[in-house]
């Protein structure tokens, strides 16, 4: 072959050597009891009851555009998990590290499409966002850029601070949940929730001792830039929305809560995320990360 078509070939990363010592032992049981809690959407959840439901057709086309929003968020969390896959397979992560991302990226698909599923037993999913801002949104909510700017557990512990503000929000939309579908649905998704949270309990305690003080600060900016640029962007709330939209889908999130579709009302959400955050300023204030000033949350004070 002649070396100027050689020059030609692209570079292939390449997998080997490929890691089967374990690393990390708590990671692993995480993987063995992903094996063990795995449900299906569609045979572990009926939702018969919210076709069955008397419920106005204004609050169904709420709560359709809520769970709609929900399965959006959810799937999300896909692109993300596949490119911290494709980083775990070519930096030669053991194991257990890739068994865990493959194990996020299925559970939050099938988060994804509980959702999906709850909003076609109300009304219609809407597949794409209705309003324009959100669809620059929703594709912003994970940028590459950000992630390569952090080292690979950095990142990855980063996600899951937002695992944890979910999981607060969530845990309130079960607790609004009047019907049995929503509320197991709810359930078996913050299961899941659970060890993804954990799975960022274990690589900070491993990892946040060793991080530099500019990687620290990095990550705190990073937490605060999300929260801001697209998560009380409509996401977790809709406090950074433009003024008509906030009011039409603050009045459609409203409408669903009232009637236990399990969603939040906009005016309890700011509290709740500002609880989660003051939370996770504790956990992560620990390693000397710090996060910072946020008006939104931090400005406010009922
Ligand atoms: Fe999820
Ligand atoms: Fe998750």
């Amino acid at each position: 072959m002649q070396p100027s078509l050689l020059e030609e070939i692209p570079q292939v990363p390449n997998p080997y050597p490929v890691v089967s010592k374990m690393e990390y032992p708590e990671v692993w049981r995480l993987c063995v009891q992903a094996r063990e809690l795995a449900w299906d959407p569609v045979t572990d959840v009926d939702y018969s009851d919210l076709a069955k439901a008397d419920l106005a057709p204004e609050v169904r086309k709420a709560g359709a555009e809520w769970w709609s929003l929900r399965a959006w968020m959810e799937h999300g969390a896909t692109p993300y998990g596949a490119e911290r896959l494709r980083e775990a397979i070519f930096s030669h992560q053991p194991f257990e590290v890739k068994q865990h991302i493959t194990n996020f990226i299925a559970e939050e698909l099938r988060h994804h499409e509980a959702s999906f599923r709850i909003a076609e037993a109300l009304d219609d999913y809407e597949p794409t966002p209705r309003a324009d801002y959100f669809k620059e949104i929703i594709p912003r909510f994970h940028d590459e850029k950000d992630e390569k700017q952090m080292s690979f557990f950095a990142g990855l512990s980063v996600n899951t601070l937002f695992e944890q503000l979910s999981g607060e929000l969530l845990q309130a939309r079960y607790e609004n949940a009047r019907y049995e579908s929503i509320r197991t649905a709810c359930r078996l998704i913050l299961r899941d929730e659970a060890r993804h949270i954990q799975f960022g309990r274990i690589i900070m305690r491993r990892f946040f001792n060793e991080l530099t003080p500019d990687e620290k600060r990095v990550i705190g900016e990073k937490v605060a830039k999300k929260l801001r640029g697209s998560l009380l962007n409509g996401v977790y709330a809709v406090v950074n929305l433009p003024a008509d939209e906030r009011a039409r889908s603050g009045r459609n999130r409203a409408l669903a809560a009232d009637h236990g579709l399990g969603a939040t009302h906009p005016d309890e959400e700011i509290a709740i995320i500002r609880r989660g955050v003051n939370q996770i300023r504790k956990d992560v204030g620990v390693y000397g990360v710090e996060i910072p000033y946020i008006p939104e949350l931090d400005g406010t004070t009922h």
